[in-house]
């Protein structure tokens, strides 16, 4: 065998297990190589954290994992009362790693951005010092493309982009201010902002603006890393309170029998993530998983996507294949 062809069938076979990579994990490849041989989440411990959207689904399966391991938490939504019960679970999970002092319940409404500056002032003063900031808080949508209302891509806009970009921009600040001027901005963004996914189109919308308005910020600001989360189809609650094509309207469904992976799953992906401060991952059951991986290729995913068509696409998204 000459030395081209050796290189030949390396190539090859690189490609072979990446593929069959696509198909048999959960999360991203990264990702995957990150639970086994990157840094363990205790090592996070100590450290600051502000996980809006805590009160359910993966912001609170977030909250967990990390308290688990003793790191001090900010947790914040509208629902002051889940937000109490988290705190006394997270103190549990924690195992004497954490006091009540090291757990601020701080409820808030995103939305309310002439208030965002407040907030971080009462971080600071509880604190001292902010290591992370995770934009979770999100809504999503069901609707048909060509029935939305254009009052819902605004809700849904400053929601899902303009009240993450207004908090994130405090606390770059703030980043920046600090004598490295380093800090960490992770957000929970979508498979569907990686590819679109029908029967969501301000969602998808929304989540890949994100994603955008973070990779410049990437880009600008080279000591604040930026982690952008994309998971696929999850079990929690969400769909209750997802957009429709009506503002006066939410989607009030639950996800309970879809196939979907679990949300402690999916906290301890995103803990991983984080503490590796890896760019982008994503994750998701298969096909999804392979779905995202292909997004990433265009001339793929146009293939795979007229392949399936929007009915097949809609079934995977909704967990019925
Ligand atoms: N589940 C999935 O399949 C999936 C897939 C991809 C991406 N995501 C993303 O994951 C994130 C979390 O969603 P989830 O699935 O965990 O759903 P969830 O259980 O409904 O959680 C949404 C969280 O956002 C908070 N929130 C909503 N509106 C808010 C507001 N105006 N101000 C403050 N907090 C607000 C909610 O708290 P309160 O109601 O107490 O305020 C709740 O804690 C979202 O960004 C979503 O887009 C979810």
């Amino acid at each position: 065998m000459t030395f081209l062809e050796f290189l030949f069938i390396l190539l090859i076979s690189y490609y072979f297990i990446y593929f069959i990579l696509w198909l048999i994990l959960d999360c991203n490849v990264e990702l995957w190589y990150n639970t086994y041989f990157g840094l363990p989440i205790s090592s996070m411990r100590g450290q600051v954290v502000w996980v809006t959207g805590a009160s359910s689904g993966i912001g609170k399966a977030l909250a967990l994992i990390l308290a688990k391991h003793g790191v001090r938490l900010v947790i914040s939504a509208r629902r002051e009362n889940l937000l109490e019960l988290l705190k006394k679970d997270c103190l549990d999970r924690a195992n004497g790693l954490l006091s009540e002092d090291d757990i601020l319940v701080m409820p808030m409404d995103v939305l309310n951005v002439s208030k965002h500056e407040y907030y971080f002032e009462r971080v600071i003063k509880h604190f001292g010092h902010l290591n992370i900031l995770v934009n979770n808080a999100g809504r999503s949508q069901r609707a048909s493309w060509e029935d939305i209302q254009v009052q819902v891509d605004r809700d849904l806009f400053e929601l899902d982009v303009f009240s993450v970009v207004n908090l994130s921009r405090i606390v770059v600040r703030y980043f920046l201010e600090q004598p490295n001027r380093r800090g960490h901005i992770v957000t929970t963004s979508s498979i569907a902002g990686l590819a679109p996914v029908p029967f969501s189109s301000t969602y998808c919308a929304a989540k890949s603006a994100i994603n955008a308005y973070l990779n410049a910020l990437r880009i600008e600001q080279r000591g604040i890393d930026v982690s952008i989360f994309c998971p696929g189809p999850i079990a929690t609650d969400f769909l209750k309170e997802a957009f429709t094509a009506d503002p006066e309207q939410m989607y009030g469904k639950s996800t309970k029998g879809q196939k979907r992976m679990t949300v402690e799953r999916c906290g301890t992906l995103f803990a991983t993530m984080i503490v590796n401060k890896l760019d982008l991952s994503w994750c998701g059951l298969f096909p999804v998983n392979f779905l995202a991986h292909a997004s990433r290729y265009p001339g793929l995913a146009k293939l795979v996507t007229n392949l399936m068509g929007k009915n097949t696409l809609n079934k995977i998204r909704e967990g019925k294949l």
